[in-house]
């Protein structure tokens, strides 16, 4: 997504820091570059629910190893328990919130929907952050490249056939999307 702002300095100098270590972090999340005061340590998972208000990233091992956390940075899926938020300042950084809406879904969260690909839902963020970083690299993914690339996405209801459908599913809606996309794009005659 295009920054709504000008780029700036990253974070304030250090000596903005206050008595308990916390600073001054500008952090550009889904387009828009926010500011928020923490310790450079705290984990990125930490600040976007609790700083930011974004909640499609999920708390569940905390260790890593779960992908319920997952985010894009510069468009790699990523684990936001495990990377401190002083880290990822001057990387694009994307949630859950910045796929689609509620009115106007991200084809890969209209495949999940279309397939029915939940239980209780709260791997889901880590699914469909991994699809949208799968399918940006490898756009019609094998089942086997679909199952490797969320291999380390744990899901406790045992949803994995919806997933792997919906991930076949997402490949078609983003294939489509992208063809009506090129159709807008060319120019008349
Ligand atoms: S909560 Fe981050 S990997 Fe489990
Ligand atoms: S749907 Fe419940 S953990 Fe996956």
């Amino acid at each position: 997504m295009i920054p709504s702002a000008q780029a700036g300095p990253e974070s304030r100098p250090a000596t903005d820091a206050e008595p308990d270590g916390s600073t001054p972090l500008r952090l550009q999340v889904n387009g828009r570059y926010r500011e928020v005061v923490v310790a450079p340590a705290t984990p990125l998972l930490t600040v976007l629910r609790n700083d930011l208000g974004l909640n499609g990233p999920k708390y569940g091992c905390g260790l890593g190893e779960c992908g319920a956390c997952t985010v894009l940075i510069d468009g790699i899926a990523a684990r936001a328990c495990v990377i401190p938020a002083g880290g990822v300042t001057g990387r694009s950084i994307t949630t859950l919130e910045g796929l689609g809406s509620s009115d106007a879904p991200h084809p890969v969260q209209q495949a999940f929907i279309d397939a029915q690909a939940a239980q209780c839902g709260y791997c889901l963020n880590g699914m469909i952050m991994a699809t949208v970083a799968l399918l940006a690299r490898c756009p019609r993914p094998t089942d086997t490249q679909a199952r490797d690339a969320l291999a380390h996405n744990l899901c406790r209801c045992g949803t994995h056939i919806e997933i792997l459908r919906a991930v076949q599913r997402a490949a078609e809606l983003t294939a489509r999307a992208t063809a009506d996309a090129g159709r807008l794009t060319e120019s008349p005659e």
